[in-house]
């Protein structure tokens, strides 16, 4: 799929904007500051309902103005579909797909892309809540649906978790409190469950691409591997010492009745400290995904540039699985400002592999950055005003 084009109403620092888009590689340039990265945002917000930048909507909608307005115009196949939304300061957002009203869910399912960025880094060198964002915006790409159970998760954690601290609080452990809490503990599992294996199918298919990935980025196999780190198997483990993985490489596949009995028996082994502490100790929300390069963890060991490598060549990785499997066809490429991190052969790599997709938009504040050879549809950001000026060749 592509975009064709983007319309935007009072978003970041444009008043009003219109860009046209092509099929192939897309050039947006411009100093620092000027609304590249504005522009990319807008784009990925029709994917994953959310800015990559901060969590709160309302930054996204421009100073002074009681919302903004994105509408983008998605090309898949032979077929052409019109996406918007409105981001309002006051009351619920507003979301259409062809002039009709829809959830804004709906959106997620006509249009996947996948963003290279600079903090990118984070999910290799950071903690884990960024690994764990990694691999549900990652779900949530390869399965729209996906984004309800980890909405539903999320809530369930937080209602949970307050149980808890009010019975902390109330003198642990009443019979009431303990039998709202087994309500609690059913939803848990079973919305907890379907984010493990899903998880845990993503981690198994990336593998594959991940080390093709790298090796086509980096020019050498330094032997990149992933597995998950799962909160239910160290509580587990804790009692019984014996090593269970969830899905280390290799490791045999769950079945979801297991996988329920065992969240059951994790939750039931740290009872006690979650009384104590007031906190939800096991589930997706207190996992990890770990990273090796040549046997070594990558944090930690590995270094500035093969962190970085790393954490293309999972992006890369992901975005080969959504097109294989997409029948929408391919995600969507996004690259802001990564060329400048990166030596000139990795670049000319990147954007050999990033290439062979139906469309790649990439932002950069120095040209000379870019890799050369390639026709782009080139477009010039000054302070939040667009110049389009087609092929450079
Ligand atoms: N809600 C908003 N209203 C008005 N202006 C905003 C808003 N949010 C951000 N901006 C402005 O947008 C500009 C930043 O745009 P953006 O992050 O797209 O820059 P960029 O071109 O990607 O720069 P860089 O090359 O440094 O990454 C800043 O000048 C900022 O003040
Ligand atoms: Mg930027």
């Amino acid at each position: 799929m592509r975009v064709a084009h983007l319309s935007l109403g009072d978003f970041r620092n444009y008043k009003a904007a219109e860009l046209e888009l092509h099929a192939g590689a897309n050039l947006i340039v411009g100093r620092n500051g000027q609304g590249k990265t504005n522009l990319v945002e807008a784009i990925s917000y029709f994917a994953t309902l959310r800015s990559h930048r901060v969590s709160a909507d309302s930054a996204m909608i421009r100073a002074g103005s009681p919302a903004a307005i994105l509408r983008m115009r998605v090309a898949a196949g032979e077929r052409d579909v019109v996406l918007e939304t409105q981001l309002n300061r006051v009351g619920a957002n507003r979301s259409q797909v062809n002039g009709n009203q829809v959830r804004a869910r709906e959106l997620t399912r006509w249009f996947t892309s996948v963003m290279f960025a600079p903090e990118d880094l984070s999910i290799v060198r950071g903690d884990p809540a960024g690994r764990r964002r990694f691999l549900d915006d990652a779900l949530i790409a390869r399965l729209p649906v996906a984004s309800g159970v980890i909405a539903d998760y999320e809530r369930v954690v937080r209602q949970r978790t307050s149980l808890l601290k009010s019975a902390r609080s109330a003198g642990r452990g009443s019979a009431a409190v303990l039998a709202t809490l087994e309500v609690w503990d059913d939803q848990l599992i079973e919305h907890g469950v379907r984010i493990m294996l899903a998880r845990q199918e993503l981690v198994r298919d990336l593998e594959a691409p991940l080390a093709a990935a790298y090796t086509a980025l980096v020019g050498e196999d330094h032997g990149p591997r992933l597995s998950l780190n799962e909160s239910v198997h160290e509580a587990q483990r804790e009692v019984s010492r014996e090593t269970v993985r969830g899905s280390a490489p290799g490791a045999p596949i769950v079945s979801r009745e297991t996988l329920t009995d065992q969240f059951r028996d994790a939750l039931l082994q740290v009872r006690g400290k979650e009384l104590e502490r007031g906190v939800t100790l096991v589930g997706p929300h207190r996992d990890d995904l770990e990273l090796e390069l040549n046997r070594l963890p990558v944090r930690g060991y590995a270094s500035h540039g093969e962190s970085w490598s790393f954490a293309l060549a999972l992006k890369i990785a992901l975005a080969t699985v959504i097109r294989e499997e997409s029948p929408a066809g391919d995600p969507v490429i996004i690259l802001d400002d990564v060329f400048a991190e990166l030596d000139r052969g990795r670049r000319e790599r990147l954007m050999a592999v990033v290439s062979e997709f139906e469309q790649v938009i990439v932002t950069a504040a120095v040209e000379g950055d870019v890799p050369e050879g390639l026709s782009w549809n080139r477009i010039e950001v000054a302070a939040g005003e667009l110049t389009q000026r087609g092929d450079d060749g």
